[in-house]
């Protein structure tokens, strides 16, 4: 199991150059915010980081955060943008099935953009959500998202093309989608052209494979690991609703 290796570490953010973090993060406050009432918390375990997007955004708004990816060129570039903004991000190479038992423990832990289906299994999904109990303090709070199967299954694209016109550069990036419903799996083949202004260009390939999920499926991990669900939405919106056209689920878990 493997992905965002060497050079796609390095393209990662121009891919998701458009995505929402700051919109993503003053949500994560926010919930944190409704949670606490009173007394904010700022101390955040961040798991499956990547290059660091979230982590700087929740830095900004006041968190102190350690941050985990088991990709070691995720967390290279993620350093290297640390160094960059000065940012105090403590982050890490590590599985997020195997955290470390930290000393002193979290208010609130986090696994965004659909990252804990990267464990694939059952037994990975409990390891994840085991970890994350044992690291949050009584009451701790777990926001995470993850893919919601009716969407995947109604909606998904076979093939995407996607193309960036750079100052240096273009790229292309076509992604081939199959799915298993057995698994509850998509397996994800990216073939990525980078097309240099001197005729030359470069390929990389790359497959990743993710599980999506039902609702209640999630909730039945989640309470089988000790947690309390506390509210979910369809995506970073204040909305409750969920059917076929929800992608994605934000949810907050209480450690009880
Ligand atoms: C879609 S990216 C999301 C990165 C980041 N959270 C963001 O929103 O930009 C998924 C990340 O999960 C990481 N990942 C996958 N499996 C992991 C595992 N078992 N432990 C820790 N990180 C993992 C990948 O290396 C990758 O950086």
């Amino acid at each position: 199991m493997s992905s965002y290796i060497g050079r796609h570490a390095q393209l990662y953010d121009i891919f998701y150059a458009e995505k929402n973090y700051t919109k993503e993060a003053i949500f994560v406050q926010q919930l944190v915010n409704k949670y606490y009432k009173q007394q904010p918390s700022k101390k955040m375990l961040e798991l499956a980081c990547g290059t660091g997007n979230h982590a700087f955004e929740l830095e900004n708004l006041g968190f102190q955060i350690q941050a985990f990816d088991y990709s070691p060129d995720m967390i290279a570039r993620a350093r290297e943008k640390a160094w960059e903004k000065q940012s105090k991000v403590s982050f890490a190479v590590g599985d997020m099935r195997e955290l470390p038992h930290f000393e002193e423990k979290f208010e609130v832990a986090i696994c965004l953009f659909d990252s804990i289906g990267y464990v694939l299994t059952n037994e990975g999904v409990m390891q994840v959500l085991n970890g994350v109990y044992e690291n949050l303090k009584d009451k701790g709070i777990f926001i995470f998202e993850f893919w919601h199967a009716p969407a995947m299954l109604k909606s998904f694209d076979p093939v995407r093309v996607k193309r960036w016109k750079l100052a240096d550069k273009e790229i292309l990036r076509i992604s081939e989608t199959s799915i298993s419903i057995p698994t509850q799996t998509s397996t994800v083949s990216y073939n990525i052209y980078e097309f240099f202004p001197n005729g030359t260009f470069s390929h990389l390939q790359e497959a990743q494979t993710n599980r999506f999920f039902q609702l209640q499926e999630m909730i039945f991990f989640v309470e089988n690991a000790g947690f309390k669900v506390v509210s979910y939405y369809d995506g970073y919106e204040n909305n409750t609703k969920i059917d076929e056209q929800t992608w994605h689920i934000v949810m907050m878990a209480e450690k009880v």
